[in-house]
């Protein structure tokens, strides 16, 4: 496991794909801390990333989930966004290929229970609004056999996009549905965000 973990380091420090280049952040000290907590539930191999993007942002965090987490034998992806869907079938990598057109809040109706081991939400629980959390996460719980994880802004630094349903999102939100979560950033800013985690 210590060779994973030193693995892991490696691919966050190497990575310009999803990191800025450069030097070692908070924001990927926070991202090391948390896939270092889901790799408790080794080996994962399958995962749902929900939320997916268009085909390129789409592939580019596909490959780091990959590089990452190795066991994993099976990518699928959804996204509520028709053209990102098309997108990301049409280009054909079997990491994206495999992608659907849904609602995470219908999650359990599209997939039935224990579908993952992993759910990957990256910028994703801000575009629900606060009053749907209950009932998304619950399904969250049931879709998933592992792991859960999720990321968003912290505060203020997106407010202004409309799709952001959640905005302000502050300290607690997501522990209060039995979360553990990491804060980085300066709060409100656009590098600020909050990544939430659970091992089920
Ligand atoms: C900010 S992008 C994040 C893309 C990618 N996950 C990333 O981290 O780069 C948010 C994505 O979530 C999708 N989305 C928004 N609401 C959704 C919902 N209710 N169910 C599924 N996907 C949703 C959007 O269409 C968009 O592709």
């Amino acid at each position: 496991m210590d060779k994973i973990i030193e693995n892991t380091r490696k691919i966050i420090a190497d990575d310009k794909t999803v990191f800025a280049a450069g030097k070692w952040t908070p924001k990927r000290e926070a991202y090391f801390e948390v896939y270092k907590a889901l790799m408790t539930a080794y080996p994962i191999e399958s995962v749902l990333n929900i939320g997916v993007g268009p085909a390129l942002s789409a592939l580019k965090w596909n490959n780091i989930i990959k590089a990452i987490f190795p066991s994993i034998t099976h990518f699928e992806n959804i996204d509520i966004e028709l053209k990102a869907v098309e997108k990301a079938k049409a280009h054909g990598d079997p990491l994206i290929k495999n992608t659907v057109l849904g609602d995470v809040k219908n999650l359990l109706d599209i997939y039935g229970e224990n579908a993952f081991d992993l759910i990957y939400w990256n910028q994703g629980p801000e575009h629900i609004f606060r009053e749907e959390r209950e009932k998304t996460f619950a399904q969250l719980d049931l879709v998933a056999k592992k792991v859960i994880y999720m990321h968003c802004p912290w505060g203020r630094g997106y407010d202004g996009d409309t799709w952001h349903y959640s905005k302000n999102i502050q300290k607690s939100e997501f522990e209060e549905f039995g979360f553990e979560c990491v804060y980085h950033g300066k709060k409100d800013s656009r590098n600020a965000g909050i990544m939430s985690y659970k091992v089920l």
